[in-house]
């Protein structure tokens, strides 16, 4: 089995569609193996997102990450489960996510784009660690 890290962002959680978020990954077939409701502080959300420090939008991003609560999951299923999640999500700006997936149904906005999944193995690996350390290894 593989895992990997699934946040419903504080636009999806604000807008009450955490649970169609976490709906459309469970009807994929994955399943849920840890979630928590929390509000992001500053240092963590950098440390997330560190890959993207110094690009231009990189305070939007945090201010964004960290404004209201956020649910962090993780999710099991077959080898690159990530590669799952992402094809679910659909391309970063919701404007132009295909139809069927979470960001182009859902989302018109690229800052409020609904969700993050962990973008390869190493990176899932490295995300659980910082949100769920008790399932790191
Ligand atoms: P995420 O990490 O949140 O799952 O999103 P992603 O892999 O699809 O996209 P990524 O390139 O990692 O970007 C992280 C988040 O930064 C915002 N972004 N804005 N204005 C821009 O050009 C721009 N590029 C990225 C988005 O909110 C994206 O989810
Ligand atoms: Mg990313």
């Amino acid at each position: 089995m593989d895992r990997t890290l699934v946040i419903a962002k504080p636009d999806a959680v604000a807008r009450g569609l955490a649970g169609e978020v976490l709906a459309r990954l469970e009807r994929k077939g994955l399943r849920l193996v840890a979630a928590e409701l929390r509000t992001l502080d500053r240092e963590t959300a950098a440390r997330h997102y560190a890959e993207h420090e110094g690009k231009p939008f990189f305070q939007d991003l945090i201010a964004f990450i960290t404004r209201s609560p956020a649910m962090f999951m993780v999710v099991e299923g077959p080898a690159d489960t990530w590669k799952v999640v992402r094809t679910l999500m659909g391309a970063t700006n919701p404007a132009e996510a295909a139809p069927g997936t979470i960001r182009g149904d859902l989302g018109t906005e690229m800052t409020e784009n609904l969700v993050h999944g962990s973008d390869g193995p190493e990176s899932a690996r490295r995300e659980i660690g910082i949100f769920f350390p008790a399932l790191a290894g």
